[in-house]
């Protein structure tokens, strides 16, 4: 519904009925609102059989396609995996290996945020929430991801500082970054590194550089995240004050939903009926749903780094079958249910 204070609004007229289509869009999973936009300009997205146009307002009765295929809002979700190696961050992999999609619930469709190659392990958040994953992928939110780095060589103080303020890779300077060196060896080494760009193999590459191939490669946190207490394989849903921190990571307003029902009704279900000569007592409860009330308000997009979501409409069905096994612990999934009070689905690609 339209605001009353809508300053387009004429006396006498009617005010908008409906959510403005990007912004139906990102609540259901599809993309940010800005790249919404573009998927409108292109002329993917059709309401009830009809190409949209920018500024079309929805209902929840319209039916909504993008690329053909029906797309509704949905409850976000979100997991955090501890991915093997040996599994590919993708939910369908045409060659058949196994992918992250066989570690997080088939009731939901969550898509990684950003990628992890094959042999690196690590913190890989998944979810159908477009709009944060988006914000964590762009580098100019500037959210940072955590390495921890066994190279080969001894690390001096030197070169962790060449790795901090920036080396030439072939796709161009990399941003200030920060490096620390946990052990120094004379043959190998265990180094950190806080990036906020996400270039492909972009930790490997600038090892590499420097002259300190890489052996092995984890993530260990993402933003405010951090990876402790899952083994690989295992993936959780995301507890809702570690979702507030990333939406408060990636600028985003804390989410506050009302229940449903009236707030009596809702006093009643908590506490029994109200007596005779008072109120049950008891504070709101605040739920956090990932509802995406602050907008974009960012240009550009980055390319490599777009959440599948945008990429394409959902498919039917999940990912790739089959069990994985990667360095450092079997294949598990340990998790129940969602974030808590979340239903809905997500999609796959
Ligand atoms: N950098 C890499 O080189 N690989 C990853 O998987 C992530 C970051």
């Amino acid at each position: 519904m339209s605001s009353p204070r809508d300053p387009f609004l004429l006396p006498g007229d009617k005010p908008p009925v409906g959510d403005k289509l990007q912004k139906f869009l990102s609540a259901a999973g599809v993309t940010s609102r800005r790249h919404a936009e573009v998927l409108i300009k292109q002329g993917r997205v059709t309401v009830n059989g009809t190409v949209a146009t920018l500024g079309m307002r929805v209902e929840a009765s319209d039916v909504v396609r993008v690329g053909g295929v029906q797309v509704g809002p949905q409850a976000p979700r979100f997991f955090m995996l501890n991915k093997p190696t040996g599994v590919v961050t993708t939910l369908d992999d045409p060659q058949g290996r196994p992918t992250v999609a066989t570690l997080v619930p088939d009731d939901v469709r969550v898509y990684p945020v950003g990628r992890l190659d094959v042999d690196t392990s690590g913190l890989l958040l998944l979810t159908n929430d477009g709009e944060i994953a988006h914000r964590l992928m762009h580098p100019s939110y500037g959210v940072t991801k955590t390495y921890r780095v066994l190279v080969q060589g001894g690390v001096s103080a030197a070169t962790a500082r060449r790795l901090a303020e920036g080396v030439e890779l072939e796709d161009g300077m990399t941003a200030p970054a920060q490096a620390r060196v946990v052990d120094a060896g004379s043959q190998q080494s265990v180094i950190e590194l806080a990036i906020h760009e996400g270039r492909n193999r972009q930790v490997r590459r600038m090892c590499d550089e420097v002259g300190h191939p890489v052996i092995e490669l984890t993530r260990i946190a993402y933003g405010p995240l951090a990876l402790a207490g899952l083994a690989p394989g295992d993936s959780r849903p995301l507890l809702d004050q570690e979702i507030r921190r990333l939406r408060k990571a990636t600028g985003l307003a804390p989410a506050r939903v009302e229940k449903p029902g009236s707030r009596a009704e809702r006093r009643a279900a908590k506490f029994g009926p109200p007596r005779p000569d008072g109120d049950a007592t008891g504070s709101e409860q605040e739920v956090v749903d990932g509802n995406r009330d602050a907008d974009a308000g960012h240009g550009g997009n980055a390319d490599q780094q777009q959440h599948p979501a945008q990429r394409g409409p959902r498919r039917a069905g999940g990912g790739a079958s089959g069990g994985a096994k990667g360095s450092g612990g079997g294949v598990r999934k340990q998790h129940g249910g969602g974030n808590a009070g979340r239903g809905g689905g997500g999609r796959g690609r």
